[in-house]
């Protein structure tokens, strides 16, 4: 599999942490020097996760220079769809116009690796000759925003990738370790008069430094095993484009990396971490701005809830 084009769409509404003080007891300082956020896009006037994840993939399309008829898949990671049903892939085909098969796929904020090997696997079954992977995710609707410890530290976007057959894709390496605990949200439970053991709506809830500690060594491991499995050091990555949770978790990788803050691209600053959405959107991003060309090699690392990890290396 190779990724032709990257795509992404974020909320028009920023929100500084100088914002969030007016509500919260925080301040800009304690939140740039614990997380390295400045500011993140929020959902607002109507804006939808529909919306979002078309306008990617219309990106996405146009640097591809295809149209939605060209797809024969629409995978949707999402950690909580637009709705229950009809899936999100399901109404971003609609706005699309397409005309495939849709699935929505959710491993937390790992989700962009777990759709691109889904995409991967569909494409050596020689079923589909293109697959459009979205990440779309509205973070801002699953936490608590009078918990200082996780409102600050999320913000919504989507993120698309074009994926078809090629030799781009080199390696991926998932790993999943079921646990609640740390890092769970539980949906409305509806009212079944026949069980007296439904759980309440209950927003975002994170160990954050259980999760730190989880994410950095797991990236670290990960990272360097995709790299082995290449047979390539880390001097012979252009950049490495990590799940954007944290700017201490990046520069703590990168310092065990032994490696340059350049090849550590970042958009945790105005974003915030947009879940899944954070690899796609950084990589379109990227492929706007110019930095990310043809042939590049890429490795690709993220960590989320499940607890789900993933690595990649990615030749662009
Ligand atoms: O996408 C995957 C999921 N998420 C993550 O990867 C997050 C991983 N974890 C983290 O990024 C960090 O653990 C956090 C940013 C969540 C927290 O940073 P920390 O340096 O681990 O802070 P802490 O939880 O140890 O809290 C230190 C202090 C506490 O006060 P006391 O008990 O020392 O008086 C917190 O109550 O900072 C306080 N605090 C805050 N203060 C001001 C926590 N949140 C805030 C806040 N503003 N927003």
């Amino acid at each position: 599999m190779k990724i032709r084009a990257f795509g992404h769409a974020l909320p028009k509404r920023s929100v500084t942490n100088e914002e969030l003080t007016r509500f919260l007891d925080t301040s800009d300082e304690w939140i740039q020097t614990h997380t390295g956020i400045q500011s993140r896009r929020i959902m607002t006037g109507g804006e939808t996760l529909s919306l979002l994840g078309a306008q990617a993939a219309k990106m996405a399309l146009e640097r591809a220079n295809l149209a939605p008829k060209d797809l024969d898949y629409i995978l949707c990671s999402t950690t909580r769809g637009e709705m229950s049903f009809p899936s999100t892939a399901c109404l971003i085909q609609q706005r699309l116009a397409a005309a495939c098969p849709c699935l929505d796929v959710n491993a937390g904020c790992t989700g962009f690796l777990y759709a691109l090997d889904v995409a991967r696997a569909m494409l050596e079954s020689s079923r589909v000759k293109r697959v459009l992977v979205v990440c779309a995710e509205q973070l801002s609707r699953l936490t608590d925003w009078k918990d200082r410890g996780t409102c600050v530290l999320f913000g919504d976007g989507a993120g698309a990738a074009l994926c078809e057959n090629g030799d781009g894709l080199k390696t991926v390496r998932l790993t999943a370790e079921g646990d609640a605990a740390s890092l769970y949200g539980w949906p409305a439970g509806g009212n079944c008069p026949f069980d007296d053991h439904i759980p309440k709506e209950q927003p975002l809830k994170m160990n954050g430094q259980e999760i730190f500690k989880f994410a950095v060594s797991r990236s670290q491991r990960d990272i360097e095993a995709v790299m082995d499995d290449c047979g390539i050091t880390a001097d012979a990555v252009d950049y490495f484009v990590l799940h954007q949770a944290n700017r201490r978790i990046l520069d703590a990788v990168r310092s065990r990396l032994k490696q340059l803050a350049e090849k550590f691209p970042v958009n945790i600053t105005t974003h915030g971490n947009t879940s899944s959405a954070c690899i796609p959107v950084l990589l379109s991003e990227m492929e706007g701005d110019g930095r990310l060309k043809k042939g590049q090699t890429l490795v690709l690392s993220a960590f989320g809830a499940g607890l789900t990890t993933g690595a990649a290396v990615l030749q662009y």
